[in-house]
């Protein structure tokens, strides 16, 4: 599925506006920091590996930017997207000498077999349940063969309806959660081979986290 067919969420400029307020407490309180995260760190290594010499690399709601850093610095050429034009801001503040651009995952024209991997790292939980299948395809066919897409999310049934985040801030954004066959089952939809699943328990914040990483099959 290519951008223009993917329909844009009713919801989209409440979910941009909603970061852009939380963008500066989201930097101040330094999440996103994976090396304060010895598995979530472990699992984006195993991406850097498994990703290496296969191309570009497209991190999808980068937000500040701390991963699109951490990539770069392990030698991959990456770049950073993301919906908020606030957190984009602080993304080149802080890493100047890296690509940001400000575009929602719903509206990137991917070209076909353009990158080695693609990262959706706890940044695809706003999109509603019916438009994340054709992003994730969208991701798919950008792949090159043998490319990797790992996505990062909340597990668990149902939405929550977000009214505040990152230090009382208000937003108004719905976390969708999933369960890791649900996504599963759509990164196989997607045409895209599951390489690996890691499940996290509550970290305090009320819900569990799940890591997969699929890639498109070396011959397709
Ligand atoms: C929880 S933050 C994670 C940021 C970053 N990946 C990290 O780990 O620090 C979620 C990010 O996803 C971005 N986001 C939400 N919806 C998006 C969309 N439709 N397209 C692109 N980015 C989006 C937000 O602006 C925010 O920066």
């Amino acid at each position: 599925m290519t951008a223009s067919q993917i329909e844009q969420p009713a919801d989209l400029d409440d979910v941009r506006a909603s970061y852009d307020r939380v963008a500066d407490n989201y930097v101040e309180m330094n999440l996103g920091d994976i090396r304060t995260h010895p598995w979530l760190q472990a699992a984006m290594d195993g991406f850097v590996a498994s990703v290496r010499g296969l191309g570009p690399v497209l991190d999808v709601g980068c937000g500040p930017g701390s991963v699109t850093r951490y990539l770069a610095g392990h030698g991959l050429d990456v770049t950073g997207v993301d919906l908020s034009a606030r957190m984009i801001e602080h993304a080149r503040r802080l890493h100047p000498e890296q690509r940001f651009a400000v575009a929602s995952a719903t509206e990137l024209e991917l070209e076909h077999s353009s990158f080695g991997g693609i990262l959706g790292w706890w940044s695809l939980f706003n999109l509603p349940r019916h438009v994340l299948p054709g992003v994730l395809e969208s991701f798919a066919r950008a792949l090159v063969p043998g490319g990797h897409l790992i996505v990062a999310t909340h597990m668990g049934d149902g939405d929550i309806e977000r009214t505040e985040a990152y230090g009382a801030v208000p937003v108004s954004w719905t976390t969708h959660l999933w369960q890791p066959e649900q996504l599963s089952a759509l990164l196989a939809s997607a045409g895209l081979e599951p390489v690996a699943e890691l499940r996290l328990p509550d970290g305090g914040a009320g819900v569990r986290g799940l890591v997969l990483v699929a890639r498109r099959p070396a011959g397709a």
